[in-house]
């Protein structure tokens, strides 16, 4: 199968598939995470792999790119930084450090890095007002579902905000590699009528969630025996969802996890929080890179079925980095548009899972055509997104690479350098 160009392995896809791939998009994995949820940002992304003699593809990153560049001076500022930024010798320093410490933190860095989520979700919320949910009079009790939830820093904010609201938290079991629970309220693990009740489990082995039935895994697939036919709070609507996932370089994982588990944890995400949020509910999204196509596109599906789509940049920490939050409020999960997204992430992570949708599960591409299908975005889809939401995306983008560049510019290892 390797040896199939990624537009040979789409010709094998039933056709109400292939559309979805032409328009597929997501692909998050271009930085190093570590145990911290602290992103490192790669210097460099190469293209997917061309192996044809016609015209080279033009990337979806360059068209969005330009286009930046010519209408929003802040991004030229910024790319300025950063290319000053990747020269400094102090700067990777840096950075290595942080991701030493944080892969080896201590009792008093996990409490650091609860409180600074904590008081990021508080300062979300002064921004956006996401966390406040309504109450008293004919609401009802407001639900909140925090996908990745440890060390529960947005919950407690969450809960801060709303004491009464009933709590449903996801996360990977810290024998697995994931963040110990630090929430400083009463939460139970053992007793699903608790008003806090976690689940300790890899979601992205949810098989049956994604639309792969647990049992029609193949054996001879290298987790087969790790996939799960579970729907957890699937029978529960939700008023806020959190999607706060990171791929952790603390979860150790199969090889054929490495290269495309961004892409596997962002779709699982995002498919529990459709399923599952109450329509009109909001949902929370961490992304990476403003100027990407998968975070553009992801922008632009959610416009298409929530009433409003607003990027929050915290300034109580990881300003420096790439990372932004999507909040999409007044999210209506049986809008066509919110269905046709739900069948795209489900057909994404399936690739990013079996190779193929529908594969035997020892058949893979090549890890190139695999991000090359997963990151998608032809070229004529790109520039009609740019020319119908381009303004918008400006406007939205604007605050996050402001942000982003001030920190850059104040940051120690740029001191000669600007
Ligand atoms: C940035 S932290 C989340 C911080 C949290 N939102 C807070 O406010 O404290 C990322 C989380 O993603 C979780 N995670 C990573 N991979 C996962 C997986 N496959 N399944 C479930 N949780 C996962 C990690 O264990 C960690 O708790």
């Amino acid at each position: 199968m390797s040896s199939h160009s990624a537009g040979a392995v789409l010709n094998q896809i039933p056709s109400p598939n292939r559309t979805l791939f032409s328009s597929a998009h997501l692909r998050v994995g271009t930085q190093e995470v570590n145990s911290m949820g602290e992103i490192s940002e790669c210097k460099a992304s190469p293209g997917p792999a061309n192996n044809s003699n016609a015209t080279p593809r033009v990337q979806p990153k360059t068209l969005l790119q330009e286009y930046l560049l010519e209408h929003l001076p802040i991004y030229r500022k910024l790319r300025e930084l950063q290319r000053l930024g990747w020269q400094s010798e102090a700067g990777d320093t840096h950075f290595q450090n942080q991701r030493q410490r944080a892969d080896h933190a201590d009792a008093k860095a996990k409490t650091g890095f609860f409180r600074l989520m904590r008081t990021i979700g508080l300062e979300l919320d002064d921004a956006t007002l996401a966390l406040t949910l309504p109450s008293g009079g004919n609401s009802p009790r407001p639900a909140i579902l925090d996908l990745c939830m440890a060390p529960g820093g947005f919950s407690s904010a969450a809960l801060y905000r709303n004491p009464a609201a009933l709590l449903r938290g996801i996360s990977l079991p810290p024998s697995q590699g994931g963040h110990e629970m630090l929430l400083n309220k009463y939460w139970s693990d053992r007793d699903p009528s608790a008003q806090i009740y976690v689940s300790f489990r890899d979601i992205t082995l949810l098989a049956e969630e994604m639309g792969t039935p647990a049992s029609s895994v193949p054996a001879s697939h290298p987790d087969a025996a790790s996939f799960s036919s579970d729907r957890p709070f699937m029978d529960q609507e939700f008023d806020l969802v959190f999607c706060d996932g990171q791929v952790l370089r603390t979860h150790e994982r199969l090889e054929y996890r490495q290269k495309t588990e961004a892409t596997r944890l962002l779709t699982t995400q995002l498919v529990l929080a459709l399923q599952r949020i109450r329509p009109g509910g909001t949902i929370v999204i961490l992304l990476h890179k403003a100027d990407a196509w998968p975070s553009v596109q992801l922008m632009h599906t959610f416009a298409a079925f929530a009433d409003g789509v607003e990027l929050f940049k915290p300034r109580a920490g990881h300003r420096v980095r790439s990372s932004f939050y999507l909040v999409a409020k007044g999210v209506r999960p049986w809008r066509e548009a919110a269905v046709e997204a739900v069948r795209r992430w489900k057909v994404q992570w399936s690739v990013a899972t079996f190779g193929v949708q529908g594969g035997r599960g020892d058949e893979r591409l090549s890890g190139e055509e695999e991000l090359e299908l997963l990151e998608g975005g032809e070229e004529e889809e790109v520039r009609a997104v740019l020319r119908k939401f381009g303004p918008a995306l400006v406007r939205m983008v604007e605050p996050v690479f402001a942000i982003q560049a001030e920190a850059l510019r104040n940051a120690p290892w740029m001191k000669n350098m600007v």
